[in-house]
């Protein structure tokens, strides 16, 4: 069953925009991040695949400065914000781990069932 958890209202993302969210208690909650690009939402883990950074340095601070593309801070990954695809860095073809995304009723929301930590 899907366990779906709300990150923010629609209409305060922009697009391209992003939002922040973590994934349960303790001290250990899972990052993730949420997507507007063209009109379209994705949702991915917060974890570069180069070397398992988080990509923002700064709150909410994914897209590069034209908007274009979602950039990892730490090496200078970059990502199509359409799939996840590392498009140019140290990491060409990888991928963000994605994770279900909806929205309901202007709510955007993320599947969190069955999200864990793979190493
Ligand atoms: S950790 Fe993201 S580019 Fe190195």
């Amino acid at each position: 069953m899907p366990r779906w958890l709300e990150v923010c209202a629609l209409s305060t993302l922009g697009d391209p925009g992003a939002r922040e969210f973590s994934s349960g208690d303790g001290d250990w909650p899972l990052p993730g991040f949420v997507v507007h690009y063209r009109q379209r939402l994705s949702a991915y883990e917060n974890r570069c695949p180069h070397a398992g950074h988080r990509l923002n340095w700064r709150p909410e601070r994914f897209f590069d400065r034209e908007g274009r593309w979602l950039l990892c801070a730490s090496h200078g990954a970059v990502f199509d914000p359409e799939n996840g695809r590392c498009v140019a860095g140290p990491c060409p073809g990888a991928r963000l781990r994605a994770l279900p995304v909806r929205c309901i009723d202007g709510r955007v929301e993320v599947d969190v069932e069955g999200w864990v930590w793979e190493r």
